[in-house]
């Protein structure tokens, strides 16, 4: 059993340093890689509040291909370059979207969300996933969700 949960009402950069800890924990010693996402999809799920969907897609051959996540089921390829996600992977950089109606080529595949953060999961310097998550309300996520989340993506990178 895993007993691992978020202190509540701490400022975000502690949030997600308590996040990467047990993401850090939980995929130690632990080679397969889906069990590892599964694992860190769970916890974003419990420890990042106001989420709609957070989970993986992996980057295969040209394309995205959905990974574990918590969330409504979503969509399954996403070209390399299209949307936030393919724009994450295709440039190595993280999106911040505050609006995502607001942002080009943007795909929905939740209606409720309303602002998304995608951070590239790099080994060597290859991107070889993106950690999406979204959130139902507006400028949900700032330089500090950015920030954790890119903190948790170098610990993964070698665990996925
Ligand atoms: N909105 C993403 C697609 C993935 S879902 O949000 C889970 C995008 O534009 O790439």
């Amino acid at each position: 059993m895993y007993t691992f949960a978020p202190t509540t009402g701490q400022p975000k950069p502690e949030l997600y340093r308590e996040l990467a800890q047990a993401a850090a924990a939980i995929t130690e010693g632990e080679p397969d890689a889906v069990a590892n996402m599964a694992n860190v999809a769970a916890l974003l799920g419990q420890f990042v509040p106001q989420l709609n969907w957070a989970g993986f897609y992996r980057l295969i051959g040209d394309e995205l291909v959905l990974g574990p996540f918590v969330g409504k089921p979503a969509c399954i390829r996403i070209a390399l370059g299209a949307g936030v996600c393919g724009a994450a992977a295709a440039s190595g950089e993280t999106q911040l979207v505050r609006d995502v109606h607001a942002f080009e080529g943007h795909i929905a595949c939740d209606a409720d969300s309303a602002s998304e953060l995608v951070v590239p999961v790099v080994q060597g310097a290859r991107v070889i996933a993106v950690i999406d998550l979204d959130s139902p309300e507006l400028a949900r996520f700032d330089a500090d969700d950015a920030a954790g989340i890119e903190a948790l993506a170098a610990i993964i990178a070698t665990r996925i």
